[in-house]
């Protein structure tokens, strides 16, 4: 359902009233006013309070808050809150408690704890969708609604474990396929009975202590890996169901944890069930700006571009984090502006009042345990709230035009860490965001998208680590290329297919037409370790010589031109970096992982040659983005240096939508400011 119009960028987030006394709740509706809050995340955590047991429910604190959220002037995101099943539940039904990875069965505690294939859950997480959606279904403060909380689970109970070979049954058809896909003939694995088939946890395949990747059959991993994915889903879609049923036209979400890049849940999958994606935001202190805008991005993405909420962020401190260090003045601001920039329509807080009592009190929230507007969080709340407002819907709807793409795919990121070679510092992360990084601070808007996205709309796609060539993909890739599109790819790509099976006769695989090379040997470099490559001659718009480290190829040229070579080891001489000319476009691929600064050159000169620019020059620590809305153009400008930096935007003069003022000329930008220029 493209096209969720929000009348405003939506201010508020997460809101507990039910653990303060009734007496708190009006002053909570003044403190939201003066704040400009206008949305308030409910019920998040509230199943035992809504359903003291099994045939009693309850809402009369919910009915309350509802009615007085809609006399604010507030939207509700009306959550089922189902991300923490009740102690009673527990006792009564311990299907609903899942197991670890490491055998052990939980007991009742914490949250996000539930058997996603418990008959038990799915029934009752079920009805209390259903008798939400009934009760509220015309309230008039519903704008939407958010499922659970932060789904994350993998179980390993004997339930889970039935129901994977269900699934089993379903993917492979017969045991035969699935001995194949798995390579079971390794260490004596044949399976003659789907009852021998066990789920691969620390008591099964597992090769580390802990909850790891580390796996004998990546083939089985990966498969439980998607089960496990698709169980949490089906806990989602059951919940989305019941509500619909009741509200067809009802909005539905659940909030994405890990920042958009929760390895466990493959979101590109869950986003094709959700109405408009969302997700939390909790960057790690020492993050630089581009982990942020990778995310955006990656979350724009996964519904062909059109916008996401930012669900959850603190407007200050974190509690669960070894140090806790506040957010500094202006900051909360910046990175709530670099959400909009990249596609958020709403700025949301976990929480709007800070909690007395467990596990979350000292998490940062708008209103402090002091209990009033007389706090430098409040204020720095209240001035981005009022600037919200003022900034009405000029923005929302919203487009991103990027011309570069990257490709994203969870299911390649898990085999490429359940492998056991060449080096476990190979992280697919990492190489994502390198790439990234290469385009962000050259200021080029890249779009994140999967293989099924319409490539043809981009003039140039990188493919970091494109281990896994899944059905189709080598043909989406050579078409693009063919029509004139340049491919980046990398070191360690094509070698396997979906079940994480070698592709045999060379690497890389079904790439090696397309790339017009072939990989020999993989040599996997220690930390610290370096080699460099030597740019030929010709070919001087891209230095002299780089460093390059992690993994170094030897690599043999079947039709593609040589760019760089190694400048040591055996392998001195031979390509580090290589061109194909295929089709109308050319395909690149880089034998090693080269160092930052060469990656930042290598994307402008490919850029240059596409003529791809950015929206404006900015010097670094500047980010700079544009969203397109009715044929307007507006050109956010954040500087997340510590220092006035100066932008020339031109004679012609642009209106500044935060300051209401008209800009040209060389624009000072103070630290941690924001320009927003329309035109
Ligand atoms: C997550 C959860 C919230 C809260 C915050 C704290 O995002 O969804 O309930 O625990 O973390 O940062
Ligand atoms: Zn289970």
């Amino acid at each position: 359902m493209p096209g969720i119009a929000f009348p405003k960028i939506l201010f508020g987030g997460d809101y507990n009233p039910e653990q303060f006394p009734k007496s708190v709740w009006d002053e909570d509706m003044r403190l939201f006013r003066l704040a400009g809050i206008d949305i308030a995340t409910v019920n998040v955590f509230s199943w035992a309070l809504n359903q003291p047991d099994e045939e009693t429910y309850r809402f009369d604190w919910l009915d309350e808050v509802m009615d007085l959220l809609h006399a604010g002037g507030m939207y509700a995101c009306l959550a089922t809150g189902t991300a923490a099943h009740p102690a009673w539940m527990a006792r009564k039904y311990p299907d609903v408690l899942a197991v670890d990875y490491q055998g052990n069965k939980r007991k009742f505690g914490r949250r996000h704890n539930s058997c996603p294939n418990s008959p038990t859950f799915l029934h009752y997480s079920a009805r209390m969708a259903r008798k939400l959606a009934e009760r509220y279904k015309n309230h008039p403060a519903l704008l939407l609604w958010h499922v659970n909380n932060e789904y994350g689970i993998r179980c390993y109970c004997d339930r889970c474990e039935r129901a994977f070979r269900e699934w089993l049954k379903q993917r492979y058809g017969s045991l035969d396929k699935v001995n194949e896909a798995w390579y079971t003939r390794f260490w004596g694995h044949t399976f003659y009975d789907w009852d021998e088939i066990v789920l691969p946890s620390g008591l099964s395949e597992g090769l580390d202590k802990g909850d790891s990747d580390k796996t004998a059959f990546q083939g089985m991993t990966l498969d439980y890996y998607r089960f496990a994915s698709e169980s949490l889903l089906r806990c989602y879609t059951t919940e989305y169901n019941a509500i619909k049923e009741v509200m067809p036209d009802a909005v539905v979400t659940t909030n994405f944890q890990g920042n958009g890049t929760y390895k466990p849940l493959d979101y590109a999958a869950w986003a094709k069930h959700m109405d408009i994606v969302a997700l939390d935001m909790y960057p790690p202190s020492d993050a630089s700006s581009s982990y942020t805008a990778l995310r955006y991005d990656l979350m724009r993405g996964l519904k062909d571009g059109a916008p996401f909420m930012l669900m959850e962020s603190s407007p200050s401190v974190l509690n669960w984090k070894p140090v806790n260090p506040l957010k500094r003045p202006g900051i909360m601001r910046l990175q709530s502006y670099q959400a909009i920039a990249r596609g958020a329509e709403t700025i949301m807080f976990f929480q709007l009042r800070r909690s007395l009592g467990a596990y979350e009190k000292f998490h940062g929230a708008v209103i402090d345990h002091a209990g009033h507007e007389h706090t430098r969080v409040f204020r720095e709340c209240a001035e981005l709230g009022h600037e919200l407002a003022k900034l009405g819907d000029a923005l929302t709807g919203s487009r991103t035009e990027s011309k570069v793409a990257i490709l994203f795919d969870w299911e390649n990121w898990w085999a490429v860490e359940l492998s056991g070679g060449p080096t476990t510092r190979l992280k697919y992360l990492d190489q994502v965001q390198k790439y990234y990084d290469a385009f962000y601070q050259n200021h080029i808007q890249t779009d994140i998208v999967g293989i099924d996205a319409d490539l043809s709309r981009y003039d140039i796609i990188a493919a970091p680590l494109l281990y896994m060539v899944k059905p189709g993909a080598a043909k989406s890739l050579e078409r693009f290329v063919e029509g004139g599109g340049t491919l980046i790819a990398t070191f360690f790509s094509g070698i396997v297919n979906e079940s994480d099976l070698i592709v045999p006769g060379g690497y890389p695989g079904e790439l090696r037409k397309l790339l017009g090379l072939w990989v020999e040997e993989i040599d996997a470099l220690f930390p610290n370790q370096k080699n460099a490559a030597v740019v030929k001659r010709e070919n001087e718009a891209l230095g002299e010589t780089y460093t390059c480290e992690l993994v170094c190829e030897v690599v043999h040229p079947e039709g593609a031109e040589v760019i760089a070579e190694f400048a040591d080891e055996f392998y001195r001489g031979s390509p580090a970096l290589t061109r194909h000319r295929f089709g109308e476009g050319e395909a690149w691929y880089t034998a090693s992982d080269p160092e930052p600064a060469f990656l930042r050159m290598w994307a402008a000169h490919l850029c240059a040659r596409k003529g791809i620019q950015p929206p404006l020059e900015a010097p670094p620590g500047v980010e700079v983005t544009q969203r397109i809305k009715d044929g307007t153009r507006y050109t956010f400008l954040l500087n997340h240096t510590g220092e006035v930096q100066t932008v020339d935007i031109g004679a012609e003069p642009r209106i500044d939508m935060l300051s209401e003022t008209a800009v040209s000329g060389v624009a000072n930008i103070p630290p941690a400011g924001v320009l927003v220029l329309k035109g």
